[in-house]
């Protein structure tokens, strides 16, 4: 059997992270950086997951054992995938092993949705291989499931952009529509290289919320509705709007208690270097942070960013969502 490949991108969220976990909408754009996932069936029912950034691969058995929910324990990072191989195996009836291999280019823990594009790939790969017929919305809604494994409770953000790709108003419980973008987005990341992990930064937000509810509420609600003006300015190619949008959510989601003062500082910068606007992106508590820029002023915030020992990396939309490669 020949092996199958398949790719999926990552994201940004430009605006509404964390208030979308409490079903108000957020912004979210898939952009060019990829997770390739190649899956080979072998004899057997072993399963071998292998991934080339973290230097590790694991083995497991595709009919017996936990699935795994040890989100803290770094020896697991591949086991919360071993989910995936096990659905779309029942789904085809298939029982044998698989040869797993996952090489990425997206940073990992960095709030860009490496472990969702990693797990909207395999799902399409594993289901190509098994000759299962499965739409980008079933994708999306398998990979949940690894991604409720790593992250506790997600909003299904992330694996919902990987496998659509272009840019999406998503709302938890409604579902998302496609944003036909106008203007050229510009974006520059800012990756501090301060690992985070999603679930504690959630879990922030909700002793805030618990703790103070009426302005926690408020503040979230502010959120939601900073992302509706937010679909308004893109649609009307009103930058400079988006771009004050975009520096109001990073307050506003600072002030629930998920920053990081080299966030806060890239933000600082980037705006101080030309930028229209800056946030954080992701879960925060370190990760990466967004500076929407023009042609004239990408370089100088990339290198402002640089200066401050965080890593620029520039982003562009990617409408391709979840695909196959052979
Ligand atoms: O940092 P990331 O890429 O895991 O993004 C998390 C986005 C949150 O809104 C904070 C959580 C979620 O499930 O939507």
């Amino acid at each position: 059997m020949t092996p199958t490949t398949a790719s999926a991108p990552a994201k940004i969220i430009l605006t509404g992270e964390h208030a979308v976990v409490y079903n108000e909408p957020a912004l979210v754009m898939a952009i060019n950086r990829r997770a390739y996932v190649t899956v080979a069936q072998t004899r057997g029912d072993s399963v071998e997951i292998r991934s080339n950034d973290l230097k590790q691969a694991e083995h497991f058995t595709l009919n017996e054992g936990p699935e795994g929910h040890s989100r803290k324990s770094s020896i697991n990072r591949l086991q919360p995938y071993l989910v995936l191989a096990r659905q779309i195996s029942r789904k085809a009836g298939y029982s044998g092993g698989f040869k797993i291999s996952i090489r990425s280019e997206i940073p990992i823990s960095a709030g860009l949705g490496s472990s969702a594009a990693v797990g909207v790939a395999m799902s399409a790969a594993l289901a190509n291989s098994l000759d299962v017929k499965l739409s980008r919305d079933k994708i999306s809604k398998i990979a949940l499931e690894s991604e409720k494994i790593f992250h506790g409770h997600p909003s299904g953000i992330d694996n919902l952009i990987s496998s659509q790709g272009g840019l999406l108003v998503f709302r938890r419980n409604e579902g998302f529509l496609r944003i036909e973008g106008p203007a050229k987005l510009r974006l520059v990341i800012g990756m501090t290289n301060v690992e985070r992990s999603t679930a504690e930064q959630v879990a922030q937000v909700a002793a805030t919320v618990s703790e103070h509810r009426d302005v926690g509420q408020l503040l979230l609600h502010c959120i939601g509705h900073l992302t509706i003006e937010t679909v308004g300015a893109i649609r009307e190619g009103n930058v400079q709007a988006m771009g004050r949008l975009l520096s109001l959510n990073h307050w506003l989601v600072n002030a629930l208690g998920v920053s990081h003062p080299t966030v806060d500082r890239l933000v600082y910068v980037s705006l101080e270097a030309g930028a229209l606007g800056a946030k954080l992106t992701g879960a925060g508590g370190g990760g990466c942070m967004i500076a929407l820029v023009t042609s004239e002023t990408e370089h100088a915030v990339a290198q402002a960013i640089k200066r401050e020992g965080a890593t620029p990396l520039l982003a562009k939309l990617s409408k391709a969502g979840v695909q196959s490669e052979s």
